[in-house]
């Protein structure tokens, strides 16, 4: 297993700079999550740990090794393609050997250790099927049989999930996290999906535009952000205008006015208040303010509240079996905002 370290790479196509300067290190052992929208350079950067792309700048590491002009094949890599990249001409079995016999490891040797990769994710038995006769859940299981049957020091797995549906998708995310963490390899997981990437991870990287822009564990992403950006990107999120009073204190509207935990904000500075729809808490015994109830979406598990306070809208959530307390719309109901909830921008 191995550490693995890029040290300032950056990816230039022609005109586009895929990826800009990116500094990861991840332990041995890690699972690692890529986040961020379409195009902002994840799947690059995972080509470039496997060797099929070179940096046009900066250095990679595995174990302290420089690896960076390594060729693919010399690099003890697996990689489970976007699309999955399985060759349909060719058997359950086959597609699996593909990385043995280009690694020319001995033919008695070949059977037995495709057997064993496939039985890890599931698919004893299926050797001889074509690909092509398989469900989507089935070939991502072969696509990860073969980049786990060269005994990898590291593995990348870019969008793993993404041709799945919902429920195979959260069975599947489970059963590649139980499998690398008995494997104890270390891996880079690509996804623009935050769930995946929050509930999978060890340490996640957050992407925009080719740039990592932040690093951290799922919690700290998620309750920490350092932009706005980044606390949109992961989930739903209310930004208020705001003004800073003294000690501390910000002014949202007219009548209404929080304490922050930012302290040393110039009086009159225009800053941003955010939180999260979860944390603002509704018929609260220590009010900050009133809200009037706007809309109500019912979602199954709870409601989704919209709030009225004078010019500001408030998007909130309230637990369904919280029925002690009625929601209707044009009612006013108190509401508070935590203060260690509250992130300044
Ligand atoms: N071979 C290439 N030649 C030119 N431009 C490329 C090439 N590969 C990627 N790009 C560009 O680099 C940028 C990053 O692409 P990349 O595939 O790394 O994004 P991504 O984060 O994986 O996106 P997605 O979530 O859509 O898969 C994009 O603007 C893309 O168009
Ligand atoms: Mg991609």
């Amino acid at each position: 297993m191995a550490r693995v370290r890029l040290q300032g790479i950056s990816k230039i196509f022609d005109t586009v700079q895929a990826v800009d300067n990116v500094n990861i290190e991840v332990e041995e052992g890690e699972f690692f999550s890529l986040l961020g929208p379409s195009g902002c350079g994840k799947t690059t950067t995972l080509r470039m740990l496997a060797g099929f792309e070179t940096p046009s700048a900066g250095k990679i590491f595995f174990n302290e090794k420089d690896m960076t002009n390594t060729k693919p094949q010399n690099r003890n890599v697996g990689m489970v393609f976007q699309n999955y990249a399985l060759f349909a001409h060719l058997s359950v079995s086959e597609n699996v050997a593909f990385g043995l016999k280009a690694r020319k490891v001995e033919k008695s040797d070949i059977a037995p250790r495709v057997s064993n990769a496939l039985r890890e994710v599931d698919l004893a038995g299926y050797e001889n099927r074509a690909v092509s006769a398989l469900s989507g859940g089935q070939q991502q299981r072969v696509a990860l049989a073969r980049a786990l049957v060269i005994e990898p020091q590291i593995l990348l797995l870019d969008e793993p999930l993404s041709n799945l549906d919902a429920k195979l998708r959260v069975e599947t995310r489970e059963r590649i996290r139980a499998l690398q963490k008995k494997l104890g390899i270390t891996t880079f997981y690509v996804t623009h999906d935050q769930e995946e990437a929050l509930t999978q991870s060890d340490r996640m990287a957050v992407f925009f535009t080719g740039k990592c822009v932040q690093i951290g564990t799922p919690r700290e992403v998620f309750n920490q952000p350092n932009s706005r950006q980044v606390m949109a990107f992961l989930g739903r999120a209310n930004f208020l205008q705001a003004r800073a009073l003294e000690h501390g204190v910000v002014q949202l509207t007219e009548n209404v006015k929080v304490r922050v935990r930012r302290n040393g904000l110039e009086p009159g500075t225009e800053v941003t208040i955010a939180f999260r729809p979860h944390d603002v808490e509704l018929f609260a015994q220590e009010p900050h303010f009133q809200g009037k109830i706007c809309k109500l979406t019912y979602t199954g598990a709870y409601e989704e509240v919209v709030l009225q306070v004078g010019e500001m809208q408030i998007e909130a959530i309230s637990p369904i079996q919280n029925t002690s307390q009625k929601l209707k719309i044009g009612e006013a109901i108190p509401i508070r905002l935590p203060l260690e909830k509250l992130i300044v921008f």
